[in-house]
């Protein structure tokens, strides 16, 4: 598939967008200083693979926030279970779980992930929210792909 191009000029701290890239969900969320703070300051025992052991993203992607700007995230929406599509939980909240960072929640089979895309523990979902390549072309226009 070809290379898709994101504007996310108008997106607002806290809010996410979606683009579509190879007949999947891509995911484009700009995280608030509060939001990195919780996913920075996350306990990574409550998390599977914390350091993204398994490649679920490219190798310019490092870190506990998975990203090239701490600031926006890239994921591709679909649960590394069975496929569904996790919902957008993004606040302290919105999920009803000790201290929960914020992320999403795969209502499917009950799986949870942070503001990264990082699985936690002990549910169905194997690995990490992939991390698709992309690159940006300017501080407004991201191309995924
Ligand atoms: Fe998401 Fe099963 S498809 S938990």
């Amino acid at each position: 598939g070809a290379p898709v191009q994101a504007d996310i000029s108008k997106l607002e701290p806290g809010q996410r967008m979606t683009v579509e890239w190879r007949g999947r969900p891509v995911w484009i969320v700009k995280r608030t200083p509060d939001m990195i703070e919780r996913t920075e300051n996350f306990d990574p025992a409550r998390l599977a693979d914390p350091d993204s052991q398994v490649q679920q993203q490219p190798a310019y992607v490092t870190g506990p926030l998975r990203s090239i700007r701490p600031e926006i995230s890239v994921l591709i929406g679909i649960c590394t279970h069975l496929g569904c599509s996790p919902l957008f939980r993004p606040n302290p909240d919105d999920v009803d779980m000790t201290a929960w960072p914020g992320g999403y929640f795969c209502p499917c089979h009950g799986s949870y992930f942070d503001l990264a895309g990082r699985v936690f523990r002990n549910v169905p979902a194997p690995a990490n929210l992939e991390v698709p390549p992309y690159r940006f072309e300017s501080d407004d226009i991201i191309i995924v792909g």
